[in-house]
């Protein structure tokens, strides 16, 4: 016995990497909780866990599914074709549903399934008048739930009031009733990526009311404008790939904690100077707008995308109206191809940004079919072996630039986990 317990320790820390599929989980704590920011050392977890890690009689598992032993309480129904929902039994608390033909979610495969905390319907077929009123509310232990590429019109409600991540991206959603959102006061990641979401679903609805929200996401909507009531908890706010034409100036007052803001794609032709200086701000996409002049740039600003946009001059001292030795600004990278830049940054902006580490300039549009590029499509500070170090620790969005790498499209599309909460 005092040989096989490290054994079996190591297959259930193994095992839990493999099938719990936590993936948010570990991000979540960093923020949320300084103290639990460790991986849980073997010796918290429950002894019973250990007592028991094989059950002696197999534990019940629906027929067309998979029960891994060693994890009884997860069951794998994924990619089966199934077209109905399989009994869930009761002591089931993730249930993988993935890539099936469903249509429906009907109160009877529910009835016993009250441990679930965990439920993944995406990829399939379901059509919200489907969904039998109040079938996920009884689920009181539920936090997680998957129904992105599903067919459904609206977000289903009412929802278990402890729900914590909601993701609904690829849908037909063009409404948001009024009920929907109230009382989800626990979810801290809405995602409502790839709807039909316009601007009059968005306007009065109490996004505001999700108290614990920290990741919105609302990309490849309809929206021409912003939605105007969200909570303060807000970190993360993804906008991408909408109609956006104006963004208010104060409009970040209300969630002053945000710490990256993606409006790429969108339809902005300028910006309030000052509405991006926001304490928290590390992350800010504007690219592929129309924008013609740059902004006050916040200080703790570190990645700024503004691509295939209009700007003919970066004035630094529009950027960086002052210098404060005793607070640096942060930036260490611009992203300003496909604008219509004529020459470089001017040298004074390593004095405003000292930590500037690569400026991409790329390819620059002198009119609309004619491209052009800079002495050096591709600025890079000479780093210390140590900075260099660091750079590379921190894989640095900017490392994927190189002089070589004409692939403008670049890593945008994942400096920020899209599903982080
Ligand atoms: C629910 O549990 C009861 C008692 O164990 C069982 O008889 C019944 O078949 C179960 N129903 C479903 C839908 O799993
Ligand atoms: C749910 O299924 C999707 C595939 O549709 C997968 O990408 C995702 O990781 C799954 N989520 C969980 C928590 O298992
Ligand atoms: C919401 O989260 C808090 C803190 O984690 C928890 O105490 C509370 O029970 C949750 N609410 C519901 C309805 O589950
Ligand atoms: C932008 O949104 C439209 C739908 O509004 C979608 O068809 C298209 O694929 C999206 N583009 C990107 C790059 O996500
Ligand atoms: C930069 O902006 C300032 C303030 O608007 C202006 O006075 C200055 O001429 C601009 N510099 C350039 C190079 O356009």
């Amino acid at each position: 016995m005092g040989i096989l317990n490290p054994l079996l320790i190591l297959s259930l820390v193994f095992g839990a990497t493999v099938f719990c599929q936590y993936d948010f989980d570990e991000f979540e704590d960093e923020f949320e909780d300084e103290l639990d920011n460790e991986y849980p050392s073997v010796f918290h977890i429950p002894s019973v866990e250990y007592a028991i890690p094989y059950p002696a009689l197999p534990a019940e598992c629906a027929k067309e599914c998979f029960c891994p032993p060693a994890f009884p309480k997860s069951m794998y129904c994924d990619h089966r074709k199934l077209r109905t929902i399989p009994n869930i039994p009761s002591h089931i608390q993730q249930l993988y549903l993935q890539y099936n033909d469903i249509e429906a979610v009907l109160l009877e495969s529910f009835v016993n399934a009250t441990a679930l905390r965990e439920i993944n319907l995406s990829h399939n077929k379901i059509k919200s008048d489907m969904i039998d009123t109040g079938v996920f509310a009884k689920l009181s232990n539920l936090v997680q739930l998957h129904l992105e590429h599903n067919l459904l019109e609206e977000i289903p409600f009412p929802l278990p009031r402890g729900l914590e991540r909601l993701i609904l991206g690829f849908n037909k959603m063009s409404k948001i009733s009024t009920q929907a959102l109230e009382g989800l006061e626990n979810v801290t990641m809405l995602d409502l990526c790839n709807n039909n979401l316009v601007d009059s679903e968005i306007k009065g609805k109490h996004f505001s009311s999700m108290q614990s929200l920290m990741q919105l996401n609302l990309c490849s909507n309809r929206l021409e404008s912003l939605p105007p009531e969200l909570p303060f908890s807000l970190l993360y706010l993804s906008l991408e790939n909408n109609s956006v034409s104006f963004i208010p100036d104060n409009y970040f007052q209300k969630f002053p904690k945000i710490i990256a803001l993606r409006l790429s794609h969108n339809n902005l032709h300028e910006v309030p100077y000052n509405v991006f200086n926001l304490p928290n701000l590390v992350e800010l996409n504007l690219g592929h707008n129309k924008l013609q002049q740059v902004f006050h740039i916040s200080r703790s600003l570190q990645h700024l995308y503004l691509e295939d946009n209009d700007i003919e001059v970066m004035n630094i001292t529009l950027m960086c109206p002052s210098i404060d030795p005793l607070n640096l600004n942060q930036l260490t990278y611009i992203r300003v191809d496909q604008n219509k830049l004529t020459a470089p940054i001017s040298t004074y902006a390593f004095f405003c940004f000292p930590l500037i580490r690569s400026i991409y300039y790329g390819e620059q549009k002198i009119s609309s079919n004619q491209r052009t590029q800079l002495r050096t499509p591709v600025f890079r500070r000479y780093l210390t072996p140590e900075e260099y170090d660091e750079a590379e620790e921190n894989h640095e969005a900017e490392e994927h630039y190189d002089e070589q790498d004409q692939d403008h499209r670049g890593r945008d599309e994942d400096y920020f986990d899209p599903y982080l909460y």
